[in-house]
């Protein structure tokens, strides 16, 4: 596979990444996660498209057992960086359409558009919707069966009802495009393209079968407030939790 357009954004930012405010709610979302995942003191959890680790090292102090894998090797090189000496926490950099486990792990999350939902691009065919789909095979195969998958998705509905002035929504594609700026640790500012696909609850009911799992939920979410919360047009994001039967 080629360069991803997000290692471009993800060198410029390094750990200023960590400003934005859809980052600061680690730990409830943690919380709830591993309320729901239903995993045993000492489950292993692969984390997919763990970004610089927050959720990664937020489980590796609740004494799970996780791997996290990213295609930025800055941000897998943060992660690494930010682990604690003795942590059950290791990093990778792996590209989530081509992944590599089988039947490994207890837990499987995928957050804040972890791979899932961004490997679109602008003049891509239409055809958008399957490196999405070779994500969520991977992270099935991934599962051992009877475990869990937990993946936030980019709701299409709040984004259309909310589409911004630097948004552009396809509707074909039911992808998103914002052109934007981000700004490194020095503050200096740099153009962004940045491609988000969106879902529906009963596209990703309809995806999770597909790919072998057992829909469970699919709630309405937001950064920081992680709730099992029907789905609604409100809130920015659905989390769909799905097993993988035994
Ligand atoms: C918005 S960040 C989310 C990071 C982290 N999950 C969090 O919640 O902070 C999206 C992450 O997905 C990673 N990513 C995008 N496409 C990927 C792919 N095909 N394989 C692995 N990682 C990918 C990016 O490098 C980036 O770290």
């Amino acid at each position: 596979m080629g360069r991803h357009w997000f290692e471009d954004v993800a060198d410029h930012l390094g750990s200023a990444y960590l400003r934005y405010s859809f980052t600061k709610g680690t730990d409830q979302e943690v919380d709830f996660l591993v309320e729901h995942l239903g995993l045993a003191p000492g489950a292993r959890v692969l984390d997919v498209g763990c970004g610089p680790g927050r959720h990664a090292h937020a489980l590796g102090r609740r004494g799970f057992e996780v791997v996290g894998v990213d295609i930025s090797e800055r941000f897998i090189a943060l992660a690494r960086e930010a682990t604690p000496a003795g942590a059950p926490v290791t990093f990778e950099r792996a590209d989530a359409r081509v992944l590599r486990f089988d039947s490994e792990f207890d837990g499987v999350i995928s957050l804040c558009q972890g791979a899932f939902g961004l490997s679109a691009s602008g003049d891509g065919p239409l055809t958008a919707l399957d490196p999405d789909r070779a994500v969520l095979d991977g992270m099935a195969r991934a599962l051992k069966p009877g475990g869990r998958l937990v993946l936030s998705a980019f709701s299409a509905y709040c984004q259309v009802r909310f589409l911004g002035e630097a948004d552009s929504f396809d509707a074909e594609r039911g992808v998103n495009h914002e052109h934007t700026a981000v700004r490194n640790e020095a503050g200096r500012e740099a153009p962004a393209d940045l491609w988000t696909t969106c879902f529906t609850p009963r596209e990703l009911r309809l995806l999770a079968e597909a790919a072998g799992l057992r829909p469970e939920h699919v709630w309405s979410v937001t950064p920081g407030d992680y709730a099992a919360r029907p789905p609604d047009i409100d809130h920015p994001e659905f989390l769909l939790v799905a097993t993988r039967p035994s």
